[in-house]
């Protein structure tokens, strides 16, 4: 019988399909990420066919030398960034992801931040709880709106997209992107208007909304520089990978009014976050659950799952990571 690892507790719909199939499943029993001494001694102890991973799972040469016998790592995520993908064909192990199921989930979670960090909503959660709300007052605690605001999207991919068509369709937002390919039939269809550099972008948006992978061309895009080129009223929003923006350079940024503010879900040394953004009240986090509801959650877990049950059964996983 196959035998599958998993390498944290992930929901039962997951853990299900791969029982359906056939395969016999072995999870790893302390609910914790595994370091990648433990994680080798795992692989080299279960000795599976497949492993279900995780995004907090580093995943590289090492990792996949020891997995002699794995057919294939599910990554349950969208990003793979934490897969050494060329180390991985190296040692003839495939990869995949866990793309499209998340795409709702992750850009509500965008709107979540916009909309919670421009009409100061924990803020004004933290001014009620300490006691502070004496009354209405015409001035207090006055936001931003976000309709009809310019919207600047970095990086047009799937949850980029999704961005874009509720900015454009719920916020009657104008929407400008900014990616390495042009879509000129999305800018039709929705109206968003493309820039060719994310220069033009931060320049000329109210919100900037950042959906690129981490590469190395996208590790600091958003630096010191850059963040001065953004207008003094505007506001960053991270969904995507937290080293695409320099922690640092932001909590300046947000100090010295640079910015008006900006919502991370993401951190540059998950799970720390630099200390100085932890003191500002003009920004908000939230830690990486972007993808984190029921439904997105058992979505992809299953979906991990189909990819691992095509590996084994000699057909191509369809979200095969090439
Ligand atoms: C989450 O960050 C993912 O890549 O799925």
């Amino acid at each position: 019988m196959p035998k599958i690892f998993v390498t944290r507790k992930i929901l039962e719909a997951g853990i299900k399909k791969l029982q359906n199939a056939g395969y016999e499943v072995e999870v790893n029993p302390e609910d914790r990420v595994l370091t990648k001494d433990e994680l080798i001694k795992q692989v080299k102890q279960v000795k599976p066919d497949a492993v279900l991973a995780l995004l907090t799972d580093k995943l590289d040469a090492e990792v996949f030398e020891a997995a002699a016998g794995v057919k294939i790592f599910a990554n349950m995520a969208v990003g793979f960034d934490n897969v050494d993908v060329a180390a991985a064909k190296k040692a003839g192990i495939m990869v995949a992801n866990t793309p499209g199921v998340l795409t709702d989930t992750v850009a509500e979670h965008t709107f979540a931040l916009m909309l919670a960090i421009a009409h100061r909503v924990s803020e004004g959660d933290r001014f009620a709880r300490a006691g502070k709300y004496h009354g209405w007052e015409p001035m207090m605690l006055l936001g931003t709106d976000l309709s009809q605001k310019v919207v600047g999207i970095l990086g047009l991919g799937r949850i980029g997209s999704r961005v874009v068509h509720h900015a454009a369709k719920g916020f009657d937002a104008r929407v400008i992107y900014y990616d390495v390919k042009r879509n000129e039939d999305f800018e039709k269809e929705i109206g968003a208007e493309f820039r060719a550099t994310p220069e033009e972008v931060l320049k000329e948006a109210d919100f900037v909304s950042i959906h690129v992978p981490l590469l190395s061309q996208t590790r600091h895009l958003i630096n010191a520089e850059r963040l001065k080129l953004m207008k003094p009223t505007a506001y960053l929003i991270n969904t995507s990978r937290g080293p695409v923006v320099d922690e640092k350079a932001l909590a300046e940024a947000l100090k010295n009014g640079i910015i008006k503010g900006a919502a991370l879900d993401v951190f540059e040394n998950e799970p720390a976050i630099e200390p100085e953004l932890l003191k500002l009240e003009n920004i908000i986090l939230t830690p990486h659950i972007a993808s984190a509801t029921e439904e997105t959650r058992a979505k992809m877990a299953e979906l991990a799952a189909e990819n691992i049950i095509a590996a084994l059964s000699g057909k191509e996983p369809p979200n095969l990571v090439k």
